[in-house]
């Protein structure tokens, strides 16, 4: 099988290329990716030379491009996005280029080319806010709150309007927030973890009682797998570990397996409009696909938190340039 990834220079599929190819020893990867901020090659150095591998530069919201490297491709995972809220509460435009544009222009280059299955990655996000109980499941309404979510969440509905319009053999997953190695230092966790081994400030947003729900990237990148393997076109999968922290336990944590104290701890301004709290219900994905996460978050947390110790030079030489301008913008202060 050859699968065009779209995205796989980000955090999700660089790790999920990494997986697929070593789970599926016959099968090509063709990584489509623009580049942006968010991509970085280096998550995939070691694939430079393996001939399964091509990376091909372009923009999943340009049809020629889209077209041409969709030839001899039986199956499309989509992550190609941008991704990150407070980004998209500064400017929402590139978040509606690219996730909802870009996403249309796949879903119809696959349609002129006949793929044969279509997985689209899609977040929990887009069902909005939880009260203190309860969890999304795949008929919970859509709901989104941010510029992000938003763009995701049409995405969706497109990617459903394709199924219903055409029988595009098309299947969405949703999951819940990532954690692990090469997750782009402007998140939580890797965010936390930078900016506490250099004995910097960590903002949290609020009260820091902002509960997520947490999976290791490795135990989403199977469940995709399985998705795209087995799960049936037209259907949605919601994707998560079953791990519900607030944010305040899991920055305490990454202060206490780093041994720093917990005075780096920094109350900022709330994002505005913060959703208070996700919790998935992936009963569906693992009862029809068996899949189920194999990471339990101390173990997960552990092995990120030596991956940022041991790999020091690939984030301090992300935290240059567009990053600290970013940073200024987002926390009025630098992070250097
Ligand atoms: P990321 O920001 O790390 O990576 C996004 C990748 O997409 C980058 O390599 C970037 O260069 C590429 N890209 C951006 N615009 C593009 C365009 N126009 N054309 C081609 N490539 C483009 O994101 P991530 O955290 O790896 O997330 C991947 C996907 O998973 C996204 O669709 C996101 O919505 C979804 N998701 C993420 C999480 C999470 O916790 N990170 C959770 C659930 C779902
Ligand atoms: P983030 O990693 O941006 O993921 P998402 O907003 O997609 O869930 O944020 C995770 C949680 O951490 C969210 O509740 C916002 C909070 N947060 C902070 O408190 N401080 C920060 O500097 C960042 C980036 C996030």
């Amino acid at each position: 099988m050859r699968v065009l990834v779209t995205g796989g220079a980000g955090f999700i599929g660089s790790n999920f290329i990494r997986h697929f190819l070593t789970a599926h020893p016959d099968s090509e990867v063709v990584n489509f990716d623009l580049l942006t901020y968010a991509g970085n090659l280096e998550n995939l150095r070691e694939l430079e030379h393996e001939p399964r591998y091509e990376f091909v530069k372009g923009d999943i919201a340009d049809d020629k491009s889209v077209t041409n490297v969709m030839r001899d491709v039986d199956a499309v995972v989509n992550f190609a996005a941008e991704s990150h809220v407070d980004r998209s509460i500064h400017d929402p435009r590139a978040f509606i280029r690219t996730n909802v544009l870009g996403t249309q222009v796949l879903l119809t280059a696959a349609r002129e080319r006949d793929v044969s299955r279509f997985v689209q990655v899609s977040t929990d996000e887009v069902y909005g806010s939880l009260g203190p109980t309860g969890a999304f499941t795949e008929e919970t309404p859509l709901a989104p709150n941010s510029p992000y979510s938003a763009s995701k969440a049409a995405a969706d509905m497109l990617v459903r309007a394709a199924f219903h319009t055409y029988r595009a053999p098309v299947i969405v997953t949703r999951c819940s927030n990532n954690y692990g190695p090469f997750q782009f230092p402007e998140k939580l966790i890797p965010l936390m973890i930078a900016n506490a081994l250099e004995g910097k400030p960590l903002p949290v947003y609020g009260d820091g009682m902002n509960v997520r729900d947490w999976i290791y990237v490795g135990d989403h990148c199977e469940a995709i797998d399985r998705v795209l393997e087995a799960g049936r076109p037209g259907e949605i999968y919601n994707v998560g570990a079953s791990n519900e922290r607030p944010n305040l336990d899991i920055v305490r944590r990454i202060l206490s397996e780093l041994k720093k104290p917990e005075s780096l701890i920094t109350y900022v301004k709330d994002r505005p409009g913060h959703d208070r709290r996700y919790a998935i219900d992936s009963t569906k994905i693992q009862r029809e696909l068996g899949w189920k996460p194999k990471h339990s978050l101390d173990d997960g947390l552990r092995e990120t938190v030596q991956w940022y110790l041991d790999r020091r030079a690939w984030w301090e030489r992300i935290r240059t340039g567009e990053y600290l301008a970013y940073y200024k913008k987002q926390y009025g202060s630098d992070a250097t």
